[in-house]
């Protein structure tokens, strides 16, 4: 296996309920990215996981008259079905509530404790006695219990507090010299100066209001809050501080590129408290946060009281794999919000799969098969100026694309292929090979159009194979395509690597193409539930 290491995790997800399309919208990113640096040779880890900690969770939990634990094993039981249906490609999946991960955090803590950056404090906030919580000011609602809306009283209690204040400094000139930490660099410049540059405030490490946590060795009474615990998953998964280091000395180190993908509303806690708890361990520090935007609704946010959130299950049930993840791999603005409709899904898996990639591949495989038997014809260079301007822009296209993918710009990459599809139809149009197929002088540039053709899908299936992963397998098969053609080295060969090949029989559509009124109705009857 090569020595070119790639590490990638999506935020571990809270299991207070059924993941919606935001969350996977995040893990078909950090899949895609996987499946892509794989593609390029990379061996590599591709970790997500389960949150499972906390007070939301064990009322929750209450909620529904059972134990926490058994409310999250249940909840996480279907979230690994849902990763599973939708082939994500993930190493390893991570609970907080693993053995190994609980022992992790409190070895970290203990060893924060030793080193003095973590010390015993007071906790100062408002406190609800009927609701045995505590809150800031900022958290009240009109000076009372944003719960139960009763009077609150001033009250401290002991906490362990982290010195944050002691690496302002450090996590600034951090910054400084590592410019490309953070795409968008918008979201680094936001916590800089909202938070860094006025100096860190020490951060509360420890609860005593509720006791579904992990337990503070020293300390029982104390459970560690749960930002501290959730963001040692990205080591305690691949072993740090066990006794099975091994996955953790091979790819949490300074050679090997280390990306979390994350959404915006998390960059404080993985901007500021990660890489100030690694620089305390003296461990090395990511080398990428992607931090994206959210996928919202026209009406706002997806809310349960607003009866808008999108589950993947129905989507899935109805439509397939590559369409969900293709739509909102493309649809959705690099490092920007975006809107869901029904009305847009189903145009763009139309517009761009069924009509223009999907129809592609159908009319010149039928054309293959209708004026050469099904044999696609040798590559012998360029006859004219149409097959010269196709071969460019195939060319372009996948240099475009490779550079989109080594920035994480999965939008846009996509977009590039698109672009070497849109050129590959209009070649038909101007070389009209219906015409040449009429015409036994025009054998040889009939020839060639088809071989062109071929190439350029086969070139735009291959590079479209993390974002479409029925779709393309089904074209590259109709084509007949060797599989030691099908990868990205492949590719990178000078145009015209496939020729010579008998294609299939039987040549269908890979998309079929939706009727919009209808599927928008049924979109929208049935997106909502999940079963
Ligand atoms: O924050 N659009 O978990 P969480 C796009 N447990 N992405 C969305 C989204 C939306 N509407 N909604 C959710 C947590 N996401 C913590 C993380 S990590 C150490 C701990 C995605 O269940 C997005 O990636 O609230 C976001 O950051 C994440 O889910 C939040 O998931
Ligand atoms: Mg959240």
């Amino acid at each position: 296996m090569s020595n070119k290491k790639f590490y990638i995790s999506t935020p571990i997800y809270y299991p207070s309920g059924n993941l919606h399309i935001g969350h996977v919208y995040t893990t078909f990113m950090c899949d895609a990215i996987a499946r892509y640096k794989r593609a390029c040779g990379y061996d590599v880890y591709y970790l997500t996981g389960t949150d499972e900690h906390g007070q939301k969770i064990q009322d929750k939990a209450k909620e529904n008259n059972v134990t926490p634990q058994e409310y999250v094993d249940n909840i996480v039981a279907s979230i690994k079905q849902l990763w599973k249906e939708l082939e994500i490609t993930n190493t390893d999946y991570i609970r907080t509530t693993d053995l190994k991960h609980e022992q992790v955090v409190q070895k970290v803590f203990s060893k924060f404790l030793e080193q003095g950056d973590i010390y015993l404090g007071q906790y100062e906030g408002w406190y609800c006695k009927p609701c045995e919580s505590f809150f800031t000011q900022s958290q009240l609602v009109d000076g009372k219990c944003p719960d139960c809306g009763r009077e609150v009283t001033k009250e401290k209690e002991d906490a362990y507090f982290f010195k944050m204040s002691k690496y302002s400094g450090r996590l600034l000139d951090y910054y400084k010299s590592h410019a490309n930490a953070v795409t968008p660099s918008s979201r680094l410049k936001e916590v800089i100066t909202n938070f860094i540059e006025p100096g860190l405030e020490d951060l509360c490490v420890s609860r005593t209001s509720f006791d579904w946590g992990v337990k503070v060795k020293e300390d029982p009474h104390h459970v560690v809050y749960v930002w501290l615990d959730a963001l040692f998953n990205y080591v305690s998964a691949l072993g740090y501080n066990t006794e099975n280091p091994e996955l953790f000395e091979k790819y949490w180190n300074e050679e090997t590129e280390k990306v979390h993908v994350l959404g915006k509303e998390i960059t404080r806690f993985h901007l500021i408290y990660w890489p100030v708890f690694l620089m305390a361990l003296n461990l090395p520090l990511p080398d990428k946060f992607l931090v994206h935007g959210w996928i919202i609704m026209k009406e706002g946010k997806m809310s349960k009281s607003k009866g808008n959130v999108v589950y993947p299950e129905p989507i899935k049930e109805m439509y397939g794999m590559d369409l969900l993840r293709y739509y909102l791999l493309r649809e959705i603005p690099f490092c920007e919000d975006g809107v869901f409709t029904p009305e847009q899904f189903i145009e763009r898996c139309n517009t761009d799969l069924a009509n223009n990639y999907g129809n592609l591949a159908h009319r010149s495989l039928s054309m293959i098969r209708k004026y050469f038997g099904g044999r696609i014809p040798a590559y012998k260079g360029c006859i004219n100026e149409f097959d010269a301007g196709l071969e460019a822009a195939v060319k372009l296209s996948t240099n475009m694309f490779f550079e989109k993918m080594n920035n994480f710009d999965v939008t846009n990459a996509i977009a590039c292929i698109f672009e070497a599809i849109d050129k590959a139809n209009k070649y038909v149009d101007d070389t009209k090979p219906w015409a040449l197929a009429k015409d036994e002088a025009k054998k040889e540039e009939l020839e060639s159009v088809m071989c062109h053709l071929a190439n350029t899908i086969y070139t735009v299936s291959v590079l479209l194979s993390p974002f479409l992963l029925e779709g393309t397998t089904k074209i590259l098969n109709m084509l007949n395509c060797p599989e030691h053609l099908r990868n990205y080295e492949a590719i990178s060969l000078p145009f015209g690597q496939l020729g010579d090949v008998q294609i299939a029989d039987a040549i269908t559509p890979a998309y079929a193409r939706l009727d919009a009124a209808v599927e928008v109705e049924r979109m929208k009857e049935n997106i909502y539930t999940r079963k």
